[in-house]
């Protein structure tokens, strides 16, 4: 969280260190544009992007920043302007990109079941690929293509097989996922779509999880698609890009996560070593670019203790940030002013919407009033984008930060606006 540090506060009385997102004190945030409140630091999502492009500087290679990690325009902007590509999963996702500046040309499209109307738009703009998940689909890529009279560049997203060790919600390269096509019938569909006559083979693609920690999965699958790359070779089908799909994790407590530069020695290494030296390498990072990159302010409206336990009660909820509610996913929470006069106890951070699993952290030691602005970590990446209306609240606005500038990347949604599609029976 290198660009939301405790810094020495000036205007507070008395003077302590409080929260500054890159050089504003969130707390001037928060009384500016209200709570709850996603910040976004430029400068982390810039780092976190220039990252990977470092990683991979002498390699052809191509990052899609998976785009529902964040679909903020302002945020694909950002990226858009270093030069990132993008994965998306939805013809939505592809407007977005469009709208933010992205290049088509530099999209990946994923996702189990493509309908016809977002293939269509996806031949039309020209995008890099399609990552094909099912035979069936393969046929209706093709279908749609002819109809148009367009090539569609496509790749297989296989299913390797091998374990993420991540949370089950998240895993996605086992057997029993829906993701992608069994790897041990990739040649028979390559073969066939080798046959079409308006598709063209350009890749192999995978993506077995998210949020790993070590780069063992990352690796074993690696090797089981570069196992099949040496069969395709054998009947005549060369690959031109390889893509290693997103995944690589985070810190939100005490994990120890490889760097991108780390994840991506040892699969060149390993590219080097299995005569795949000149493959263009695809990886489409969502959570490592974005998540640091944010954190979600929410204010103590009551301290509710009772005989088992205290709760702070906060005016962020599981509809703003359901990570915690679904995964029981850990987010690290601090007061972003620290009280020197108030004694910390053991509270779980709850929020108002009527429900038991809505909590945005248990057990944490925390020194606290009411009034107080908490941060809640690690919140750039499946924060508000996985946000709902849930309870009639409104969807919480966002805020980009930029050295010593913020902008209003979303406003706060208003009551009217939740009403402005909905109607009464005549
Ligand atoms: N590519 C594909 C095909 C994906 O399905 C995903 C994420 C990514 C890339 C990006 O993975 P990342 O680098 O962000 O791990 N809502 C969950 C995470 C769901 C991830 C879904 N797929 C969470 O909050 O943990």
């Amino acid at each position: 969280m290198e660009w939301f540090t405790f810094q020495p506060s000036v205007g507070l009385e008395p003077e302590t260190q409080a929260l500054f997102a890159e050089e504003i004190p969130v707390q001037q945030l928060a009384s500016q544009y209200g709570t709850p409140l996603y910040v976004y630091s430029r400068k982390a999502l810039e780092v976190s992007y220039q990252a990977y492009h470092k990683a991979m500087a002498e390699w052809p290679h191509l990052i899609c920043y998976a785009v529902k990690a964040n679909s903020n325009l302002a945020v694909l902007n950002v990226l858009a302007r270093l030069g990132a590509g993008f994965d998306i999963v939805s013809v939505g996702e592809l407007e977005r990109v469009l709208a933010a500046g992205g290049d088509p040309a530099k999209v990946v499209f994923s996702g189990v079941a493509k309908q016809r109307h977002e293939i269509r738009r996806a031949l039309e703009v020209g995008v890099h690929c399609f990552n094909i998940e099912s035979e069936q689909e393969l046929e209706r890529i093709q279908e749609e293509a002819l109809a148009m009279d367009k090539i569609a560049s496509i790749s297989l997203r296989v299913n390797p097989d091998v374990d993420a060790q991540t949370h089950p919600y998240i895993s996605t390269g086992l057997k029993d996922n829906k993701f992608g096509i069994d790897i041990n019938r990739a040649p028979a569909v390559y073969a066939r779509a080798a046959e079409l006559s308006h598709i063209e083979v350009v890749g192999v693609d995978c993506h077995i999880g998210s949020q790993l920690t070590t780069t063992e999965p990352f690796l074993d699958a690696l090797d089981r698609l570069l196992l099949l790359m040496d069969q395709l070779k054998d009947r005549g089908i060369h690959l031109k890009h390889l893509d290693i799909g997103g995944g690589l994790g985070v810190q939100y407590q005490d994990e120890t996560i490889p760097s991108p530069a780390d994840y991506l020695v040892s699969v060149k290494q390993r590219l080097v070593e299995q005569g795949y030296g000149d493959v263009m390498l695809v990886v489409e990072p969502g959570r490592s670019i974005a998540a640091q990159a944010g954190i979600m302010l929410t204010r103590v409206e009551l301290i509710k203790p009772t005989e088992q336990k205290n709760f702070a009660i906060v005016d962020g909820a599981m509809n703003d940030l359901l990570r915690p509610s679904i995964y029981s996913a850990w987010h690290t929470i601090v007061n972003t002013v620290v009280h020197s006069d108030v004694d910390s106890h053991v509270y779980d951070i709850v929020g108002p919407v009527c429900e038991s699993g809505d909590f945005l952290g248990k057990e944490r030691n925390l020194a606290i009033r009411e009034g107080d602005l908490l941060a809640v970590y690690s919140a750039g990446a499946y924060g508000f984008v996985m946000s709902s209306n849930y309870n009639t609240r409104n969807r919480a606005a966002e805020i980009m930060v930029d050295g010593t500038e913020s902008y209003v990347i979303r406003r706060r949604e208003t009551v009217e606006e939740q009403f402005a599609s909905e109607s009464l029976l005549p």
